[in-house]
C-alpha cells in the first residue's frame, strides 16, 4: 500500500519570510511521526497570512495531493492578519465543531490565552483539516485531544484506514466500526 499523504501548512508572515525559523511545521510532523502507526509522508508548505494562498494551498493538498489529513498551524488568534480559520472555512464542505470545542477546552487548562484562538476544523471531499495554533507546545496539547477522533473521522469520508501507535495515543472507533479487509 502506498503511505498515505498528511499535509502540514505553516502560516506565518515571518516564518515564511524567514525573519525566523519555521518551528510549527517541524513540530506538527514531529508529533504525527509519534502517533501513526500506517507508512505516511509529508506534503509541508511554508506560507504568509495572505488568505487567499491559505485558500489555495488547501484546496491543492486536499484536491491534487490527496491528503487525508491536513494540519495548519499559526493565523488563528485575533490579530489583523490572522485569517486561517476564515480560510479553512471558506475551502470546507462542512464544519466540524467539536474539534474546535475540544481543542479550546482542554487548552484553556494550560493557558488562560487559549480562549484567543479562533482554530477551526472541518472537511473538504476526503480531507479532513485542523486548525492548530502557532505555537509548538500548543500543537502538541491541542492534537492530543482531539486525535483519538482523527482516524474514525478519515474512516466516515472515505479516507484511508489509519492506525496509531498505542502506547503514544488510542485511536477510538465505535465497534460496529470494522478494518477494510483490503488493507489487513
Ligand atoms: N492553545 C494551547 N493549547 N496552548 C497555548 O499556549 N496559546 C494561545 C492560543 N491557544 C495557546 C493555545 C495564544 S497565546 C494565542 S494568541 C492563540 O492560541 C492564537 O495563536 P496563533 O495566532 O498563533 O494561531
Amino acid at each position: 500500500m502506498e503511505p498515505v499523504k498528511i499535509g502540514f501548512v505553516t502560516v506565518s508572515d515571518r516564518a515564511s519570510q524567514g525573519v525566523y525559523e519555521d518551528k510549527g511545521g517541524p513540530a506538527m510532523q514531529a508529533w504525527i511521526d509519534k502517533a501513526l502507526k500506517t507508512p505516511w509522508v509529508p506534503v509541508a508548505r511554508l506560507i504568509p497570512d495572505e488568505q487567499g494562498l491559505i485558500e489555495q494551498t488547501l484546496r491543492e493538498l486536499a484536491d491534487r495531493e490527496g491528503c487525508c489529513l491536513i494540519l495548519t498551524t499559526g493565523g488563528t488568534g485575533p490579530a489583523k492578519r490572522d485569517v486561517t480559520p476564515e480560510a479553512t472555512e471558506a475551502v470546507c464542505d462542512k464544519i466540524l465543531d467539536g474539534f474546535a470545542e475540544q481543542m479550546r477546552a482542554v487548552s484553556l487548562q494550560y493557558v488562560p490565552t487559549a480562549i484567543l484562538s479562533r482554530q477551526i476544523a472541518g472537511v473538504r471531499g476526503s480531507s479532513l483539516i485542523i486548525n492548530l495554533p502557532g505555537k509548538p507546545s500548543a500543537i502538541a496539547e491541542c492534537l492530543e485531544a482531539v486525535f483519538p477522533a482523527v482516524p474514525y473521522c478519515i474512516d466516515l469520508i472515505d479516507g484511508p484506514y489509519l492506525e496509531t501507535h498505542d502506547d503514544f495515543i488510542q485511536a477510538f472507533r465505535p465497534k460496529h466500526a470494522k478494518k477494510p479487509i483490503a488493507e489487513t
